[in-house]
């Protein structure tokens, strides 16, 4: 791991996630956005306290990793809103949560997000609402080598039907929604580490295998990482928090444990250019 100055940073982890202190988002320098990125590579999740952003600054912030990325909510099924702001909204009756199982944002697009930004001015309530990481360099590193001789040479589906019906949204007439191929294990295209990259939420299933053999081996993959604290790092937010995750080597979850409170936050994604490879 690189030492860092200007900025500073505290490990949540021994292997994941680091809060970032000594920058301002919204006013960074050429010496500061550099470490961050690099930082952003050693770490995949880094957090940044009391930050004061305006929607235009979270957006100036995460267009410094690429193009701002546009929900498919908004491309295929007409969501309305800042197109470039995916807001996640939970109210005491709302029936879900966004993001509520282990998943990589969109990987059901043939080029998912980079990188997501999430930002909270305030959290529900006096606790709750934590997000949680979990590297997937450690979980693909984790597995036996007989699963990994197995799972390196496979395709997975991933659906964003299945992520959908989650939330009980089903297609109208004439829609149609990102579906995408990808390999089980990926390179990192900065790092070039091996990772697992198959999630609960979008993973339909795995090319020239049964539907029963498919499940099982899915299942087992998404076990291994979401039943691995050692793999996992835990963000609790408070006021005014802005997570950013590398959305090619992570997954997240969001915990829903503040009923009745109410949560707000928004996300911006940047665009990745170039395919999960294996
Ligand atoms: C998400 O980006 O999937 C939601 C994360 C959260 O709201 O904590």
């Amino acid at each position: 791991m690189t030492s860092y100055h200007p900025i500073k940073l505290t490990p949540l982890t021994p292997h994941m996630g680091a809060e970032v202190s000594g920058a301002n988002l919204a006013e960074l320098t050429a010496d500061q956005t550099a470490e961050i990125r690099s930082a952003f590579l050693d770490w995949q999740v880094l957090v940044f306290r009391d930050q004061i952003l305006t929607r235009d600054e979270h957006k100036a912030f995460a267009r410094l990793f690429g193009e701002l990325h546009v929900h498919p909510s908004k491309t295929h099924l007409g969501a309305r809103g800042d197109r470039e702001i995916f807001s996640i909204h939970t109210r005491p009756d709302s029936s879900y949560t966004n993001g509520e199982a282990w998943h990589t944002d969109v990987s059901c697009e043939a080029l998912p997000p980079l990188a997501s930004a999430l930002y909270l001015r305030q959290p529900p309530g006096e606790a709750g609402g934590d997000t949680l990481f979990a590297n997937m360099y450690l979980a693909f590193d984790s597995l036996s080598q007989p699963v990994k001789k197995l799972i390196g040479s496979l395709t997975a589906v991933h659906d964003g039907r299945k992520d959908l019906a989650a939330y009980n949204v089903t297609l109208k007439p004439g829609q149609t929604y990102p579906s995408a191929r990808h390999p089980v294990v990926v390179t990192h295209p900065e790092t070039g580490k091996r990772l697992l990259f198959v999630n609960r939420s979008f993973t339909d299933h795995i090319e020239g295998m049964s539907r029963k053999e498919s499940d099982a081996l899915l299942e087992m993959l998404w076990r291994h990482g979401e039943n691995n604290p050692r793999f996992q790092c835990r963000v609790r937010w408070t006021p005014n928090t802005l997570t950013l995750w590398d959305n090619r080597c992570t997954w997240h979850h969001a915990v829903w444990d503040y009923y009745p409170n109410e949560r707000h936050a928004e996300r911006v994604s940047v665009c990745s250019s170039v395919a999960p490879t294996a």
